[in-house]
Parts: structure tokens; C-alpha cells; sequence
């Protein structure tokens, strides 16, 4: 049965537009309920450039999703990326000003408000406030301060903000389609959502998803997201590449590309050729696999290295255990080797997260934005759910009640 609570995540691509409606159930498991994609249209490297195309595309995959589903779609949430996205490092700090000298959530809101009190230019917002680390009279590396002694409270957060216009757009054509957005989330966190555990983030992980029109990345340390930002290059400039290099439609340089692309030479078998059809009832041409990935290659290199610039300039690369890339880009064979040797760390294939109730066989990773915006709303949602929950308690039940209420609001913060 579907529940009043379904969600719409709704991934704007540049190469295909797509909506997961999903929801918690009552045993905590999450359902996927409906999935539908079409080709994008009117979208470049992840911005709107067409609005009439993307509200055509959006209202047809409402409306079959509601068919499928079998109930109205209300709500939605949204992902946004881009270069635009920018994240900046602020603290807020804040004097105790209980008797007791404890620490409670309001302390940490305060601090948080300081943090974020900073001129932004008019077409930029602030999408999310992302807590790095709490310091409580000098002492730094703490996860929960509630309930803790101290005087100064000190609150490290990363403040991703992005373009006014980009999310306008965005809004304007949910809004048109007859939905409303729920909440704009960044697709980074999305992604991260759907595929780091725990343990990576806290061991130090890079996430990068090489979509059609963009690169996103996303750094954890500590538990924490250190770095966002994005290029706008992906796999749609790979064949573009090849098209001009062989003189072929882009449709079916597309084709061959994903059947026999590949962008790391020293795995490609030397003897191995490859058949490239062409139009105009020309005959078919063999070519070697290795001539293919000469052209291939060095456009997702030049992704890579442009990326790993990014993350010298502030010296960040060293402190990541590993890097674990996602996107339509990542299936790209070699993309793992071509990746460790460019970054110098342990790359991989990222792979969904286990979810309760959620077939993570069903997708691959060109969906993992959207399947990660409905888990991080459902998730976001509970939180807030359990905080209220525990809040109304509060007023009766005694400080223990108390504390674990603040452990859900932390959870909301990220
Ligand atoms: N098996 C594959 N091998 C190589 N490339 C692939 C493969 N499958 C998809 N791609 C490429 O991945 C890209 C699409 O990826 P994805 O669906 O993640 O992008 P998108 O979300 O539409 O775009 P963006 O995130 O940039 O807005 C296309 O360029 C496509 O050619
Ligand atoms: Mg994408």
C-alpha cells in the first residue's frame, strides 16, 4: 500500500532526467516504489538552460510515476550541483550562559547562526551548514558536546552556498509541473548518502561522480565533509571527442562508447579490435580497442588531474584513504586505474550502501544522486520525527530523555 508519506527524488541531469518515489515503512525499511527516467533536455552541464523542456519531461515523469505509484506525488526533493557550488569554512563561537555551565542544543544553534552570519552576494544562498567539529574551551575533536561543562563553545562548520538563479530555475520548474520542493539538497550529499558508510567518512574518502555535462566531489575526514566542488566536464565531452576524432554522429559514437570504451591503456590487450559501424550503409570499420582509449583517455585524465589540482592548492589529498567514484562516468572501464594513478590513493567502483528493504541490485550508478535524495530526505524526515518526539517527552521524562533528543538533532545538522 502506498503511504501518504512517498517521496520524489528528482534527479535533473544532463543526460537523463529521473525520479525515484520512495518511502520509510512503518517497520523502518525503506520501499522503492517507482522509478522512471527520460532523455534531458534543456539542461547543460547540470544548469537549466531550457525551462519548457525540463517542465515537459518533469510532468510526463510525474504522471507515470503517479500511475506506477498509484497515488498523487506532492512533494519533492531536489538535487543541486554545479560549478557554482561553492564551500566556504566559517566557526561560530558563543560564551555558556547556563548556571551549570552545560552545554544544550540552543547553545549549539547560536553558535551555528554566528558562524553563518557573513555577507554573501546577492545571487548566492546558503544550501546547507555542514558541522566539521565542536571545541568546548580549546578542546577540539568533539562529536556531541550536549550535556557537556564548559564556558566557550566553539563550532567548526563548512557553509556550502550556490547560485539564487541555479535553484530558481530548479523551483520554478517543479513548481510548473504542479509539485513542490520539499528541500534542495546538494547532490554530493546525496551521492553520500546513497554509497559512504560510516567508517569511509571517517577514515577519509573522496567521492567523485562523473555525470554527463559535470564532475562532483565530495571530501570526508574525520566523520566530516571537508571539500565540495565540481568541474564542467564529463563523459558527454568524451564523445564529443570521439566524434570529431572519427567523424561520426554523436549517437553513435555514444553507442560505441559504452560498449567498447575504455580509458586505461596499460589494461587493454594489445591484439584486441573492436567494430565501429558507420551511417550511410558504409561498411562497418575495424579498429583496435587500444586506438578507441587513446582518444578516450585523455579527457577523463584531464578530469582527474583537473580535480586533483583543486584539492593540492589546499593541500588536502594526502588525507584521504581512498577515493570511490560514481556517476554514468565510473562505469567507464579503466576508470579505477586511470584514477589511482593520476590521484595516488586506492580508488574503487562505489557501490550502494545496504538499506533495509531497498534492492541495491536494481540500480546502477548513474541513479545514485536520485536513490540518494529520497534516503537523505527519509532519514532527515525521521530525525526530525524522533526529535520532536523526544522533545514532547522531555517536558516530563528528565534530562536522559533530554540528551537523546539532542543526538537526533545533531543528525539534523549534517
Ligand atoms: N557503461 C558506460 N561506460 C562509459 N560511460 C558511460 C557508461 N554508461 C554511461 N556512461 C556515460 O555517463 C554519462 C551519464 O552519466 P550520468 O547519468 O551520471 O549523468 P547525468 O546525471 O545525466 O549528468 P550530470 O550529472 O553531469 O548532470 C554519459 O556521458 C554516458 O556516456
Ligand atoms: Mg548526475
Amino acid at each position: 500500500m502506498v503511504t501518504d508519506n512517498t517521496i520524489l527524488g528528482l534527479d535533473i541531469g544532463t543526460s537523463k532526467i529521473c525520479a525515484v518515489a520512495g518511502a520509510k515503512q512503518p517497520d523502518g525499511s525503506v520501499r522503492i516504489i517507482a522509478f522512471k527516467e527520460q532523455r534531458s533536455e534543456g539542461v547543460r552541464a547540470g544548469n537549466i538552460i531550457n525551462i519548457e523542456s525540463v517542465i515537459s519531461i518533469i510532468s510526463n515523469i510525474r504522471k507515470e510515476i503517479e500511475l506506477e505509484a498509484a497515488c498523487e506525488i506532492k512533494q519533492i526533493v531536489t538535487g543541486v550541483s554545479g560549478s557554482h557550488i561553492e564551500g566556504v569554512m566559517s566557526q561560530g563561537v558563543v560564551g555558556i550562559k547556563s548556571k551549570d555551565q552545560e552545554i544544550h542544543s540552543e547553545d549549539i544553534y547560536r553558535s551555528m547562526e554566528v558562524a553563518r552570519a557573513f555577507e554573501l552576494p546577492l545571487d548566492r544562498e546558503i544550501l546547507h551548514t555542514l558541522v566539521q567539529d565542536f571545541c568546548i574551551d580549546g578542546r577540539s575533536g568533539i562529536k556531541d558536546p550536549i550535556d557537556m561543562i564548559g564556558h566557550r563553545l566553539e563550532t567548526k562548520v563548512m557553509i556550502v552556498t550556490g547560485s539564487v538563479t541555479a535553484s530558481q530555475n530548479i523551483d520554478k520548474c517543479i513548481k510548473r509541473s504542479g509539485l513542490m520542493t520539499k528541500r534542495r539538497v546538494l547532490q554530493q550529499l546525496a551521492d553520500s548518502e546513497a554509497l559512504l558508510s560510516e567508517d569511509e567518512k571517517e577514515m577519509g574518502t573522496l567521492l567523485i561522480n562523473i555525470g554527463a555535462g559535470m564532475t562532483n566531489i565530495i571530501g570526508y575526514i574525520h566523520g566530516a565533509p571537508v571539500f565540495v566542488g565540481g568541474i564542467d566536464i564529463g563523459g558527454s565531452q568524451v564523445t564529443s571527442d570521439l566524434a570529431f576524432v572519427l567523424n561520426q554522429p554523436l549517437q553513435l559514437v555514444e553507442e560505441m562508447k559504452i560498449t567498447y570504451g575504455a580509458c586505461f591503456g596499460p589494461s587493454i590487450d594489445a591484439h584486441e579490435n573492436v567494430i565501429l559501424p558507420q551511417v550511410g550503409g558504409l561498411p562497418s570499420i575495424k579498429m583496435p580497442r587500444k586506438e578507441l582509449c587513446k582518444i578516450i583517455e585523455p579527457r577523463m585524465a584531464e578530469i582527474f588531474i583537473m580535480l586533483r589540482t583543486m584539492l593540492d592548492k589546499r593541500g588536502l589529498l594526502q588525507s584521504f584513504g581512498g577515493i570511490a567514484l560514481t556517476g554514468g562516468g565510473a562505469m567507464m572501464p579503466g576508470a579505477t586505474d586511470l584514477a589511482a594513478e593520476i590521484f595516488e590513493r586506492p580508488t574503487r567502483r562505489a557501490t550502494f550502501k545496504k538499506v533495509q528493504g531497498f534492492d541495491v541490485n536494481q540500480f546502477d550508478l548513474r541513479y545514485s544522486t536520485a536513490i540518494g535524495l529520497v534516503l537523505y530526505d527519509i532519514r532527515r524526515s525521521s530525525n526530525n520525527e524522533a526529535f520532536v518526539h523526544a522533545g514532547n517527552k522531555t517536558s516530563t521524562g528528565g534530562k536522559r530523555r533530554f540528551g537523546s533528543k539532542v543526538k537526533h538533532m545533531f543528525d539534523t545538522l549534517f
